[in-house]
Protein backbone atom coordinates (compact mmCIF):
# COMPACT_ATOMS: atom_id res chain seq x y z
CA UNK A 1 0.00 0.00 0.00
CA UNK A 2 1.38 3.31 -0.78
CA UNK A 3 2.12 5.60 2.54
CA UNK A 4 -0.12 8.23 2.87
CA UNK A 5 1.51 11.58 2.63
CA UNK A 6 -1.25 13.93 3.98
CA UNK A 7 -1.37 14.48 7.22
CA UNK A 8 -4.68 14.09 8.97
CA UNK A 9 -5.99 15.58 12.73
CA UNK A 10 -9.04 13.91 14.01
CA UNK A 11 -11.40 16.48 15.80
CA UNK A 12 -14.70 16.37 17.88
CA UNK A 13 -17.70 16.85 15.01
CA UNK A 14 -19.68 17.97 16.97
CA UNK A 15 -19.05 19.06 21.28
CA UNK A 16 -17.90 21.53 23.59
CA UNK A 17 -14.44 20.70 21.87
CA UNK A 18 -14.93 21.14 18.21
CA UNK A 19 -15.06 24.87 17.59
CA UNK A 20 -12.20 25.73 19.48
CA UNK A 21 -10.03 23.03 17.48
CA UNK A 22 -11.06 24.10 14.51
CA UNK A 23 -10.57 27.76 15.76
CA UNK A 24 -7.07 26.82 16.78
CA UNK A 25 -6.02 24.98 13.83
CA UNK A 26 -7.17 28.08 11.82
CA UNK A 27 -5.09 30.36 13.62
CA UNK A 28 -2.15 27.79 12.64
CA UNK A 29 -2.99 29.19 8.87
CA UNK A 30 -4.47 26.04 8.13
CA UNK A 31 -7.69 26.44 5.86
CA UNK A 32 -10.36 23.81 4.83
CA UNK A 33 -12.83 23.18 2.58
CA UNK A 34 -16.06 23.09 4.69
CA UNK A 35 -17.92 20.24 4.87
CA UNK A 36 -19.36 20.46 8.49
CA UNK A 37 -21.64 17.97 8.19
CA UNK A 38 -19.57 15.56 6.50
CA UNK A 39 -16.70 12.98 8.34
CA UNK A 40 -13.74 14.78 6.08
CA UNK A 41 -12.64 18.33 5.66
CA UNK A 42 -9.95 18.84 2.85
CA UNK A 43 -7.17 20.90 3.85
CA UNK A 44 -6.86 23.91 1.22
CA UNK A 45 -3.76 25.73 2.90
CA UNK A 46 -1.21 22.60 3.48
CA UNK A 47 -1.30 19.09 3.18
CA UNK A 48 -3.61 18.95 6.42
CA UNK A 49 -6.61 17.14 6.26
CA UNK A 50 -9.26 16.75 9.42
CA UNK A 51 -12.02 14.16 10.49
CA UNK A 52 -14.62 15.18 12.57
CA UNK A 53 -15.55 11.84 14.48
CA UNK A 54 -16.99 11.76 18.26
CA UNK A 55 -14.62 12.27 20.29
CA UNK A 56 -14.77 8.36 21.94
CA UNK A 57 -13.49 7.60 18.70
CA UNK A 58 -10.38 10.14 18.58
CA UNK A 59 -8.19 7.68 20.08
CA UNK A 60 -8.39 4.37 18.35
CA UNK A 61 -8.31 6.15 15.05
CA UNK A 62 -4.36 7.82 15.75
CA UNK A 63 -3.57 3.98 17.55
CA UNK A 64 -4.92 2.41 14.63
CA UNK A 65 -2.53 5.01 12.23
CA UNK A 66 -5.67 6.21 10.53
CA UNK A 67 -4.63 9.76 11.87
CA UNK A 68 -1.95 11.36 13.20
CA UNK A 69 -2.65 13.77 15.58
CA UNK A 70 -6.36 14.58 17.60
CA UNK A 71 -7.50 17.01 19.66
CA UNK A 72 -9.48 15.03 22.66
CA UNK A 73 -10.33 15.60 26.15
CA UNK A 74 -7.46 13.92 28.35
CA UNK A 75 -10.68 12.33 30.46
CA UNK A 76 -11.00 10.43 26.98
CA UNK A 77 -7.33 9.82 26.28
CA UNK A 78 -6.61 8.43 29.41
CA UNK A 79 -9.81 5.65 29.60
CA UNK A 80 -8.45 4.77 26.36
CA UNK A 81 -4.90 3.93 27.30
CA UNK A 82 -6.36 2.30 30.54
CA UNK A 83 -8.41 -0.10 28.39
CA UNK A 84 -5.87 -0.17 25.19
CA UNK A 85 -2.62 -0.82 27.09
CA UNK A 86 -1.45 -0.74 23.18
CA UNK A 87 0.56 -2.85 20.81
CA UNK A 88 0.82 0.20 17.95
CA UNK A 89 3.94 1.58 20.03
CA UNK A 90 0.73 3.69 22.32
CA UNK A 91 -0.24 6.94 22.25
CA UNK A 92 1.08 9.95 24.31
CA UNK A 93 -0.56 13.70 25.32
CA UNK A 94 1.44 15.96 23.27
CA UNK A 95 0.56 19.16 24.80
CA UNK A 96 -2.31 20.86 26.93
CA UNK A 97 -4.11 22.72 24.74
CA UNK A 98 -5.83 25.56 27.22
CA UNK A 99 -8.92 24.88 26.75
CA UNK A 100 -12.16 22.50 27.06
CA UNK A 101 -11.40 22.46 31.11
CA UNK A 102 -13.39 20.18 33.05
CA UNK A 103 -13.71 17.75 35.92
CA UNK A 104 -14.13 13.70 36.30
CA UNK A 105 -16.01 13.49 39.33
CA UNK A 106 -17.72 11.79 41.31
CA UNK A 107 -21.41 13.26 42.08
CA UNK A 108 -23.96 12.11 45.03
CA UNK A 109 -27.66 13.25 45.60
CA UNK A 110 -27.91 16.79 46.60
CA UNK A 111 -28.88 15.93 50.46
CA UNK A 112 -26.04 13.65 51.04
CA UNK A 113 -23.46 14.23 53.58
CA UNK A 114 -19.86 13.62 51.81
CA UNK A 115 -17.32 12.43 54.40
CA UNK A 116 -14.98 10.98 52.09
CA UNK A 117 -14.26 8.14 49.49
CA UNK A 118 -14.66 5.41 52.58
CA UNK A 119 -18.61 5.85 52.46
CA UNK A 120 -18.44 4.69 48.77
CA UNK A 121 -17.94 1.17 50.03
CA UNK A 122 -20.54 -1.34 47.92
CA UNK A 123 -22.16 1.45 46.11
CA UNK A 124 -22.84 0.78 42.31
CA UNK A 125 -21.59 3.95 40.29
CA UNK A 126 -22.31 4.80 36.83
CA UNK A 127 -19.88 5.83 34.71
CA UNK A 128 -18.70 6.30 30.82
CA UNK A 129 -14.94 5.83 32.30
CA UNK A 130 -15.06 2.57 33.99
CA UNK A 131 -11.21 2.22 33.71
CA UNK A 132 -10.43 5.61 35.25
CA UNK A 133 -13.17 5.13 37.98
CA UNK A 134 -12.01 2.01 38.86
CA UNK A 135 -8.02 3.14 39.52
CA UNK A 136 -9.37 6.09 41.94
CA UNK A 137 -11.39 3.55 43.71
CA UNK A 138 -8.68 1.64 43.94
CA UNK A 139 -5.68 4.10 44.97
CA UNK A 140 -8.26 5.73 47.57
CA UNK A 141 -9.24 1.94 49.13
CA UNK A 142 -12.65 1.46 48.02
CA UNK A 143 -14.24 -1.19 46.36
CA UNK A 144 -17.34 -0.39 45.10
CA UNK A 145 -18.77 -1.18 41.28
CA UNK A 146 -18.38 0.75 38.47
CA UNK A 147 -21.60 0.34 35.98
CA UNK A 148 -20.59 1.02 32.49
CA UNK A 149 -23.00 3.23 30.59
CA UNK A 150 -22.30 4.60 27.44
CA UNK A 151 -24.72 7.97 27.85
CA UNK A 152 -26.74 9.74 30.48
CA UNK A 153 -25.48 8.57 32.66
CA UNK A 154 -26.64 11.62 35.64
CA UNK A 155 -30.53 9.87 35.43
CA UNK A 156 -28.98 6.47 36.49
CA UNK A 157 -29.81 7.04 40.09
CA UNK A 158 -33.10 8.15 39.32
CA UNK A 159 -33.51 5.34 37.20
CA UNK A 160 -32.41 3.00 40.07
CA UNK A 161 -29.75 1.36 38.16
CA UNK A 162 -26.57 2.71 40.19
CA UNK A 163 -26.68 4.73 43.57
CA UNK A 164 -24.35 7.57 42.30
CA UNK A 165 -22.75 8.81 39.26
CA UNK A 166 -19.23 9.69 38.21
CA UNK A 167 -19.32 11.82 35.00
CA UNK A 168 -17.52 14.89 33.52
CA UNK A 169 -18.27 18.52 35.61
CA UNK A 170 -18.10 21.57 33.53
CA UNK A 171 -20.45 24.32 34.64
CA UNK A 172 -22.22 22.04 37.11
CA UNK A 173 -25.40 22.45 35.32
CA UNK A 174 -26.03 18.89 34.25
CA UNK A 175 -25.59 17.80 37.95
CA UNK A 176 -27.66 20.72 39.23
CA UNK A 177 -30.44 20.29 37.21
CA UNK A 178 -30.28 16.37 38.21
CA UNK A 179 -30.30 16.81 42.04
CA UNK A 180 -26.77 15.83 42.07
CA UNK A 181 -23.46 17.43 43.81
CA UNK A 182 -20.01 17.14 43.08
CA UNK A 183 -18.26 15.02 45.52
CA UNK A 184 -14.67 14.49 44.37
CA UNK A 185 -12.61 14.75 41.77
CA UNK A 186 -11.28 11.60 40.06
CA UNK A 187 -9.31 13.87 36.99
CA UNK A 188 -8.64 17.73 36.32
CA UNK A 189 -9.36 17.57 32.10
CA UNK A 190 -9.19 19.56 29.39
CA UNK A 191 -8.55 19.62 25.49
CA UNK A 192 -4.64 17.78 24.90
CA UNK A 193 -3.25 17.10 21.64
CA UNK A 194 -2.83 13.80 21.34
CA UNK A 195 -0.31 11.91 18.69
CA UNK A 196 1.61 8.16 18.26
CA UNK A 197 4.70 7.62 20.46
CA UNK A 198 6.45 7.32 16.96
CA UNK A 199 6.24 10.17 14.61
CA UNK A 200 5.77 9.38 11.18
CA UNK A 201 8.97 9.33 8.30
CA UNK A 202 8.72 11.68 5.28
CA UNK A 203 6.41 14.56 4.17
CA UNK A 204 4.09 13.57 6.87
CA UNK A 205 6.45 13.99 9.45
CA UNK A 206 7.84 17.45 8.56
CA UNK A 207 4.06 18.37 8.30
CA UNK A 208 3.36 17.34 11.75
CA UNK A 209 6.66 19.43 13.08
CA UNK A 210 5.68 22.14 11.54
CA UNK A 211 2.27 22.02 13.09
CA UNK A 212 3.60 21.80 16.10
CA UNK A 213 6.35 24.37 16.07
CA UNK A 214 3.11 26.43 15.18
CA UNK A 215 1.03 25.75 17.76
CA UNK A 216 3.34 26.30 20.58
CA UNK A 217 4.27 29.81 19.01
CA UNK A 218 0.20 30.23 18.43
CA UNK A 219 0.09 29.40 22.26
CA UNK A 220 3.19 31.82 23.11
CA UNK A 221 1.67 34.57 21.33
CA UNK A 222 -2.02 34.08 23.41
CA UNK A 223 0.12 34.42 26.31
CA UNK A 224 2.09 37.46 25.29
CA UNK A 225 1.80 41.21 25.28
CA UNK A 226 3.85 43.87 23.53
CA UNK A 227 4.68 46.65 26.29
CA UNK A 228 6.02 49.88 24.91
CA UNK A 229 7.41 52.96 27.23
CA UNK A 230 8.91 55.56 27.48
CA UNK A 231 11.71 56.89 30.58
CA UNK A 232 14.13 58.79 31.64
CA UNK A 233 17.42 56.77 30.89
CA UNK A 234 18.58 56.38 34.42
CA UNK A 235 15.66 54.24 35.23
CA UNK A 236 15.73 51.86 32.39
CA UNK A 237 17.12 49.07 34.61
CA UNK A 238 14.90 49.42 37.07
CA UNK A 239 11.76 49.58 35.01
CA UNK A 240 12.83 46.72 33.08
CA UNK A 241 13.00 44.79 36.45
CA UNK A 242 9.94 45.26 36.62
CA UNK A 243 8.60 43.91 33.25
CA UNK A 244 6.69 40.58 33.78
CA UNK A 245 8.30 37.45 33.04
CA UNK A 246 11.74 38.87 32.64
CA UNK A 247 11.84 39.67 29.13
CA UNK A 248 14.79 40.98 27.25
CA UNK A 249 13.59 44.64 26.10
CA UNK A 250 15.11 46.59 22.98
CA UNK A 251 16.05 50.25 24.28
CA UNK A 252 16.43 52.82 21.64
CA UNK A 253 17.19 56.45 22.39
CA UNK A 254 14.66 59.38 21.39
CA UNK A 255 15.42 62.08 18.81
CA UNK A 256 17.04 65.46 20.29
CA UNK A 257 16.49 63.86 24.10
CA UNK A 258 19.61 62.16 24.94
CA UNK A 259 18.63 61.50 28.62
CA UNK A 260 15.30 59.67 27.61
CA UNK A 261 14.81 56.19 26.39
CA UNK A 262 12.03 54.08 24.75
CA UNK A 263 11.48 50.52 25.49
CA UNK A 264 9.45 47.92 24.52
CA UNK A 265 9.68 44.27 25.53
CA UNK A 266 7.41 41.37 24.83
CA UNK A 267 6.10 40.15 28.31
CA UNK A 268 4.85 36.17 29.03
CA UNK A 269 1.51 36.56 30.90
CA UNK A 270 -0.40 38.46 32.54
CA UNK A 271 0.36 42.44 32.20
CA UNK A 272 -2.12 43.83 34.74
CA UNK A 273 -2.61 47.26 36.07
CA UNK A 274 -0.01 46.83 39.07
CA UNK A 275 2.92 45.94 37.03
CA UNK A 276 1.88 49.67 35.12
CA UNK A 277 1.74 51.33 38.06
CA UNK A 278 5.32 50.10 39.50
CA UNK A 279 6.34 51.02 36.52
CA UNK A 280 5.08 54.84 36.14
CA UNK A 281 6.17 54.91 39.87
CA UNK A 282 9.53 54.09 38.71
CA UNK A 283 9.48 56.93 35.81
CA UNK A 284 7.92 55.34 32.59
CA UNK A 285 5.22 56.96 30.92
CA UNK A 286 3.50 57.00 27.65
CA UNK A 287 2.98 52.73 28.35
CA UNK A 288 1.10 50.96 25.84
CA UNK A 289 0.03 47.37 26.03
CA UNK A 290 -0.75 45.38 23.14
CA UNK A 291 -1.55 42.13 22.42
CA UNK A 292 0.68 40.02 19.81
CA UNK A 293 -0.78 38.87 16.64
CA UNK A 294 2.07 36.37 15.24
CA UNK A 295 5.20 35.94 17.00
CA UNK A 296 8.42 33.33 15.18
CA UNK A 297 11.46 33.18 17.21
C1 LIG B 1 -20.38 16.17 29.62
C2 LIG B 1 -21.04 15.34 30.71
C3 LIG B 1 -22.24 16.13 31.14
C4 LIG B 1 -21.87 17.54 30.76
C5 LIG B 1 -21.48 18.32 31.97
O1 LIG B 1 -20.73 15.74 28.37
O2 LIG B 1 -21.37 14.04 30.26
O3 LIG B 1 -23.39 15.71 30.44
O4 LIG B 1 -20.79 17.49 29.85
O5 LIG B 1 -21.29 19.69 31.68
P1 LIG B 1 -21.87 20.83 32.63
O6 LIG B 1 -21.27 20.62 34.01
O7 LIG B 1 -21.41 22.12 32.02
O8 LIG B 1 -23.36 20.70 32.66
P2 LIG B 1 -19.90 16.20 27.06
O9 LIG B 1 -20.44 17.51 26.55
O10 LIG B 1 -18.45 16.17 27.32
O11 LIG B 1 -20.28 15.14 25.99
P3 LIG B 1 -19.94 13.59 25.90
O12 LIG B 1 -19.40 13.15 27.24
O13 LIG B 1 -21.24 12.98 25.55
O14 LIG B 1 -18.94 13.45 24.78
ZN1 LIG C 1 -18.20 11.71 23.89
Amino acid sequence: MRERERLRIAVQKSGRLGDPSRELLARCGLRFRESRDKLFCYGESMAIDLLLVRDDDIPGLIDEGVCDLGFVGRNVLGEYMLDNPSEHGGLHEIQALGFGACRLSIAIPQESEWEGPAQLAGKRIATTYPKLLCGWLVRNNVVATAVALSGSVEIAPRLGSADLICDLVSSGATLQANQLKEAAVVLQSEAVLVGAATVPDGERGKLLKQLLRRLDSVRNVRASRLVILQAPRDAATIIAGLLPGCPQPTVTTIDGMPDQIAMQAVCSGDVNWHHLEAMKRAGARSLLVLPVEMMLA
